[in-house]
């Protein structure tokens, strides 16, 4: 393992499937009474976000803890970011407290990186910019494989809002690596044309039923207004061309899996009765995350 997680698409294949089997250990863990063990006993993990997260922060600060270790998060609002220092010496100040790693969530897409080149502290991607969201893939993939042999031959669709979606990355990267066949799907302005050369298997289709049809896997995204600063993306209209309805689930395979990030906007990508639905995984996701995110900081700390 490099010295953090940065990104899926540096990340070796066996590393991946090292991860996701360990992650199985940890989901039994889960279900126990007792979900502590001691493996990072005395470890100390700081969580540093600049951006809003509910799922994310929290299962890295209860990943961290389940393994013993010690956790602080820190939000940007809440810190002297807001005083205007600057996200180099934030990061050293973080850094002479010796934590054992940094968790962090950037609007700037290569933040991460460039702080792995500056910090001797492993540092670990929690979402940067547009450019990937690793550990969201990772449990994305245990969830797929929770309830499939395998991601090869699968066809997953992504719908939504890519051209601004790390987790759409993430999951290109990883997903195609293990021979899924991926379509992208959502208004043209949000899915670019050179989107499918990001990898082997990728295609790109503007129609809704035509991505869903045949589908192993939908995974919907939400639109990310905060990422657009270009103005031409017609929003009020978007639920009926791209929001996920329960007959659009007819036409997929009857074993579909609904995906889903989060936080999801109901009405806006996805249909509440779908994400209630019985295909629904979205808050399998949400608890893979801790498991996955365990078997991540074990692997960086341990
Ligand atoms: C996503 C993110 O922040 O990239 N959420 C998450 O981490 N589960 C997706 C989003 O914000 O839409």
């Amino acid at each position: 393992m490099p010295a953090g997680l940065l990104g899926i698409e540096i990340l070796e294949r066996a590393e991946i499937e090292a991860i996701l089997e360990r992650a199985k250990d940890f989901q039994t863990i889960q279900n126990q009474p007792a979900k502590r063990l001691d493996t990072l006993r005395g470890k100390l993990v700081v969580n540093l976000f600049f951006e809003a997260s509910t799922r994310t922060r929290t299962s890295f600060e209860i990943a961290a803890k389940r393994l013993g270790a010690d956790s602080v998060s820190i939000t940007a609002a809440g810190s002297s970011v807001s005083k205007g220092e600057s996200l180099v010496d934030t990061l050293n100040t973080l850094a002479a407290m010796r934590p054992n790693a940094i968790v962090m969530r950037h609007a700037a897409s290569g933040a991460p990186h460039f702080l792995a080149r500056h910090l001797p502290t492993p540092i670990i991607n929690a979402g940067d910019g547009t450019h990937e969201h690793p550990t969201q893939a990772l449990l994305d993939a245990r969830t797929i494989l929770d309830q499939r042999a395998s991601l090869e031959g699968l066809r997953v669709a992504i719908i939504g809002d890519i051209a601004h979606s790390r987790v759409a990355r993430s999951n290109i990267y990883l997903l195609s690596r293990f021979g899924a066949d991926i379509v992208l799907c959502g208004p043209a302005p949000l899915v670019p044309p050179e989107l499918a050369r990001m990898a082997p298997g990728v295609s790109i289709t503007y129609d809704i039923s035509e991505a869903i049809r045949g589908a192993d896997v939908v995974m919907m995204l939400r639109v990310q207004l905060e990422r657009q600063h270009e103005a031409a993306f017609p929003a009020a209209e978007y639920f009926s061309f791209y929001g996920l309805r329960l007959d659009h689930l007819e036409l997929a395979r009857p074993d579909v899996l609904v995906m889903h990030p989060g936080p999801i906007n109901r009405g806006r990508e996805i249909a509440s009765e779908v994400a209630d639905s019985q295909r629904s995984v979205i808050l399998n996701q949400v608890e893979n995350g801790v498991a996955v995110r365990m078997a991540v900081l074990e692997r960086i700390l341990g």
